[in-house]
């Protein structure tokens, strides 16, 4: 099949940057998103040019490298997938394909594709961790946790933290991320002995990477690779409400 690309080109974080037109002829609808991007390298190295910049690791929805926004959308039109698993079969003959790196304040543009999301990192720093020794591995039934919140906690551990809610959000929010964050510690017992210190440092962290407000349009989680519910917001929002209630009574 032919397509035609247009791809966001940017030297640098100080250079502006523009959308450069390429077009690739004879390429597979097999291949995925990423190896066409391989295929169109390849042919810029043999004419001398430089390469496009993007970010990539497992290229198996795991690692949330491949931040990707693709026709106007967090890792392209295809719903409940990572930018690495969308194939070329999902677009027709002659097609013009969009592809511009994430567009948050928070996460600047590092070269051409790629930006720097360690932003999220900090915000896991903060608190998205446990402190509790864990020792060697307890017996399965050691700490009961019933069908039903063991599965909450497993759905919210499926953050891959890639920033596609980020990107989908009009007002650059990172309610989604760190929902799913504080969700997955806070339903589990192991996750208690922070709580409450760990929802209000990631929050704080949160604003304090410049990350925009909650208005609830829902954009972020119709967009999330990993479907993560809006429901962990509204856990987000009880856990910190309870957090301030309890710092205020104890000051
Ligand atoms: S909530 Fe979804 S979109 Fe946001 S970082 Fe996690 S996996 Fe990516
Ligand atoms: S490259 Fe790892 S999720 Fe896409």
């Amino acid at each position: 099949m032919k397509i035609h690309l247009k791809i966001w080109r940017q030297k640098n974080s100080e250079t502006p940057g523009k959308m450069v037109d390429y077009t690739l002829d004879e390429i597979s609808p097999e291949i995925s998103f990423l190896e066409m991007l391989d295929i169109l390298n390849e042919d810029l190295l043999k004419k001398g040019e430089e390469p496009v910049a993007f970010d990539h690791d497992c290229r198996e929805g795991i690692c949330g490298m491949c931040s990707l926004y693709i026709n106007g959308r967090s890792h392209g039109t295809e719903q409940g997938i990572t930018a690495c698993q969308l194939h070329l079969r999902s677009f027709k003959e002659d097609d013009t394909i969009y592809v511009e790196p994430w567009r948050a304040q928070p996460f600047p543009v590092i070269k051409d594709l790629i930006v720097d999301r360690s932003a999220f990192d900090r915000i896991i720093q903060a608190g998205g961790y446990i402190s509790v020794n864990t020792g060697s591995a307890p017996d399965a039934n050691a700490i009961p946790i019933s069908r039903e919140v063991a599965k909450e906690a497993f759905e919210a551990a499926d953050c891959i933290g890639c920033g596609a809610c980020v990107a989908a959000c009009k007002n650059a929010s990172a309610m989604l991320f760190v929902a799913a964050k504080v969700s997955h510690l806070a339903l589990l017992p192991q996750g208690q002995v922070e709580k409450q210190s760990r929802v209000e440092k990631m929050v704080a962290q949160m604003d304090k990477e410049g990350f925009g407000a909650c208005t609830n349009t829902g954009a972020c989680s119709y967009e999330c690779p990993k479907n993560i519910s809006l429901s962990h917001i509204a856990r987000l929002n009880r856990e910190y409400l309870t957090a301030k209630l309890a710092s205020k009574h104890l000051s």
